[in-house]
C-alpha cells in the first residue's frame, strides 16, 4: 500500500459479498494523533452548523483508549476555540453491569473524566446506559435508552472502537445486524484485555448493557477508530474478511455512512 507521508491514504477494499462492488471505507493517518484531530475537526464543524442554525447534534460516544485523543482534541476546540457543546445531545454505547454510576471503574465515570467535565455540555443532554438497574428491570431500562435516541432524532455521528474479539461497543461475536440495546455477556477476550486496563487487581466485570449492532448502524456517520499495532489483525478480518455476526465491526463496510479512520499501524496488514 503506497501513502504520501503527512496526508491520509485512502485503501479501497473489496467487499466478498456485494457482487464485485469496490467500497473505500478505510483512510488511513500516518499518526492516531493526526486521525483523531481530522475527527475532532469534522465534529466541531457539524457542532458549529449545527449551532448556526439553531438546531441539536447528537453524538454516539465510545471509550476505551482509541477516541481519547479525539476527545482531547474536542476540549481543546472548546477551550481555546471557544465552541460550545450546549447544542450537543450525546448517548454512549454501553456501561458494564452491574455498576454504580459512581464507581470509579464505571463507563460513567471515564465518560466525565476524559470529556464530559471539561466541556459546557448540560448534564440533562448526556445519556448512558444505567448499570445500576435492577435485573428485573433491564430489558425496560434498554427499551426506554433506545426511545431516547429515537427522541432525540437518532445520532448524526457515531463514534466506535473496536475489540480484539471484533466487537462495537460491546458486541460480541454472535451479534448480528437487528441486536438492539441489551444485557450481553463479555467474551473471553475482552475480558482478559480489561483485567491488563484496570491493571490485574480489580474483579473484572463480566457483563454489559450495549446498543447493539442495528442500533449503531442506524446512526447516519459512523466512524471506527482503530490505531496501533495490536488492531493490525482485527482490523484486517473487518475490512477484508466475511461481513456478518462472527465480526461484528464487518457490518460497518454495509453502511452508506460507515468508515474506518486508522493509523499506519493498524492498517499494516491491509494490502
Ligand atoms: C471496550 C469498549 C469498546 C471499545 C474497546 C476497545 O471494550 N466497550 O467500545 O471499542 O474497549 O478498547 P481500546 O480502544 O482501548 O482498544
Amino acid at each position: 500500500m503506497s501513502q504520501p507521508s503527512g496526508e491520509a491514504a485512502t485503501v479501497p477494499s473489496r467487499d466478498p459479498e456485494s457482487r464485485g462492488a469496490w467500497r473505500v471505507p478505510v483512510t488511513v493517518y500516518p499518526s492516531a494523533t493526526e486521525a483523531s484531530a481530522e475527527v475532532a475537526r469534522e465534529i466541531a464543524d457539524l457542532i458549529r452548523l449545527r449551532a448556526s442554525r439553531g438546531e441539536h447534534v447528537v453524538l454516539g460516544l465510545a471509550t476505551g483508549s482509541s477516541p481519547l485523543g479525539v476527545y482531547r482534541e474536542l476540549i481543546r476546540w472548546h477551550q481555546q476555540a471557544g465552541l460550545s457543546f450546549r447544542c450537543v445531545v450525546t448517548f454512549n454505547l454501553d456501561e458494564y453491569w452491574p455498576m454504580p454510576a459512581d464507581s470509579p471503574l464505571s463507563y460513567h465515570q471515564f465518560m466525565r473524566r476524559n470529556l464530559f467535565e471539561h466541556l459546557d455540555l448540560d448534564p440533562s443532554n448526556i445519556h448512558l446506559p444505567d448499570g445500576a438497574v435492577a435485573r428485573e428491570e433491564i430489558e425496560v431500562s434498554c427499551q426506554a435508552y433506545e426511545r431516547a435516541i429515537r427522541e432525540a432524532g437518532g445520532i448524526d455521528y457515531q463514534i466506535l472502537g473496536i475489540g480484539r474479539s471484533g466487537h462495537i461497543g460491546f458486541n460480541e461475536p454472535g451479534s448480528d445486524r437487528t441486536t438492539r440495546t441489551r444485557l450481553v455477556e463479555l467474551a473471553l477476550l475482552s475480558r482478559e484485555d480489561l483485567k491488563r486496563d484496570l491493571g490485574g487487581g480489580e474483579e473484572v466485570p463480566r457483563l454489559a448493557i450495549t446498543m447493539g449492532v442495528g442500533t449503531i448502524l442506524e446512526a447516519r456517520q459512523v466512524v471506527l477508530l482503530a490505531f496501533g499495532r495490536g488492531k493490525a489483525a482485527i482490523l484486517e478480518r473487518a475490512v477484508l474478511g466475511r461481513i456478518g455476526p462472527a465480526l461484528p465491526a464487518s457490518f460497518l463496510r454495509d453502511h452508506p455512512g460507515g468508515r474506518f479512520v486508522v493509523d499506519q499501524a493498524a492498517a499494516s496488514l491491509l494490502r
